[in-house]
């Protein structure tokens, strides 16, 4: 019955059915004897969701119309569109004006459909697509959803971007494909809290241009946790300059999300942000980024995007966010120090970590096994293809101080 394209196309056991497990698990056994490192939202130190104060005050009070009418415009309302703009470049419009650079916001379900719309808009049938080696594996999902493939770039060399190997798979790609589209989840990279410096992203963007003279590249810049860097909201932006007058074959196109940022996850509102030199390639992405949004979910969320409106158009409301949220990157960091300390006493090895809500142990050998042997002491972490995601927006620091301890005495079983 199912349609060729589909069969066999399955999630795996994602962090979703990991959480089911959990929820049975509760039943039956006190939640204090149980870690669950599977769920990539923050939670507080007594498990409860973490929401800003001021969104849920502002969508509470939001006009009913302002939440339950149609939004205007399949790619969103063009206050919305300016608000996103604000958030993300607001530090670089005049080098963009001065370097001849369009912006254009086309606005989707979540940094998802961000992603999908990139993936369905310019890949050919059947393209390989390049993504990290440590990865969000729903990039795997939305490939196959296309009928695409994808090659990793490995993502560390010592404790490093891995330049070399970035540069040499984009060369070996683009010489074959002539168009690639690059993933590069950052910054607080999902699952490895890694986060490029701006001297790694200029290398990153020379090792484009060389590659842009053999084809056309999108570079799909993921920024889905951007708001949770621990180096703050100024340095987190700053790569955004090097978008900036880069050659018409060269597309840039930011992912952007108000799940993490803003705590919308339900809402699913983010945006695809655009950014060329060649006007006849934004104009491209207007019309068809729209196609795709009207034929994938028609228009999103009315409410979401009137919280992000009302946010940069009154700065107190921006101000109560960024105030209650350094709040909550000192969490996280007390949660990584906890975390690092304890994987360091235990000698626990871990990727590369600058911030975010994730640190990932590399694991590949039984791995499955040791996920298992985990889930038999109650604690729940996250298979990945190479390792196993921590999520430290979720756990609290006193399941975090015991955390290292027990991934070493699994992975030691297994390794006898
Ligand atoms: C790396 C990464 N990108 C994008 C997303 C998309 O989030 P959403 O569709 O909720 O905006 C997520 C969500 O977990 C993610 O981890």
């Amino acid at each position: 019955m199912l349609g060729k394209k589909m069969i066999g196309k399955k999630l795996g056991q994602g962090a979703f059915a990991m959480s089911r497990k959990v929820k049975e698990l509760k039943k039956t056994i006190d939640n204090s004897k149980i870690i669950n490192s599977t769920i990539g939202t923050f939670f507080d130190d007594n498990e409860n969701l973490l929401i800003f104060d001021t969104i849920d005050k502002l969508y509470r009070e939001l006009p009913a119309a302002d939440i339950f009418g149609y939004a205007a415009g399949v790619s969103g309302s063009a206050e919305y569109k300016d608000a996103v703009k604000k958030d993300i470049l607001s530090d670089h419009i005049d080098l963009f004006n001065k370097k001849n650079t369009y912006i254009d916001v086309t606005a989707t379900a979540g940094g998802t459909g961000a992603i999908h719309n990139t993936f369905k808009g310019y890949a050919e049938e059947g393209d390989i697509v390049l993504l990290p080696n440590f990865m969000w594996e729903a990039y795997i999902s939305l490939t196959q959803a296309d009928n695409l493939n994808y090659e990793t770039y490995n993502l560390f060399s010592n404790n490093s971007f891995d330049l070399k190997d970035f540069s040499k798979k984009l060369l070996n790609l683009i010489k074959k494909q002539k168009k690639v589209i690059i993933v590069i989840n950052d910054p607080c990279q999902n699952p490895t809290g890694y986060s490029l410096s701006f001297e790694e992203w200029e290398a990153v963007i020379e090792i484009v241009k060389e590659a842009a003279s053999y084809g056309e590249i999108v570079l799909l810049n993921d920024i889905a946790y951007i708001d949770y860097d621990f180096r703050g909201r100024e340095l987190s932006r700053k790569h955004f300059s090097l978008f900036a007058g880069l050659p018409e074959n060269i597309l840039v196109v930011l992912a952007y999300s108000m799940s993490k940022s803003f705590t919308c996850y339900g809402l699913r509102t983010g945006a695809q942000i655009a950014i060329s030199t060649s006007k006849e390639i934004m104009d491209e992405f207007s019309y068809s980024s729209e196609f795709l949004c009207r034929t994938s979910w028609s228009n999103i969320s009315k409410g979401g995007m009137a919280i992000l409106n009302e946010i940069f158009n009154n700065n107190k409301f921006l101000e109560e966010i960024n105030t209650n949220r350094i709040e909550w990157i000192n969490l996280l960091k007390e949660r990584a120090n906890t975390f690092i300390e304890n994987a360091k006493t235990e000698n626990l090895e871990y990727c590369p970590f600058r911030g975010g809500f994730f640190i990932t142990i590399p694991l590949i050998d039984r791995k499955d096994e040791i996920v298992d042997y985990l889930i038999k002491e109650n604690i729940f972490v996250l298979p990945l293809k190479n390792g196993i995601r921590i999520a430290l927006c979720s756990v609290p620091c006193e399941k975090l101080k015991k955390l290292p301890k027990e991934i070493k005495k699994a992975i030691e079983f297994f390794s006898k």
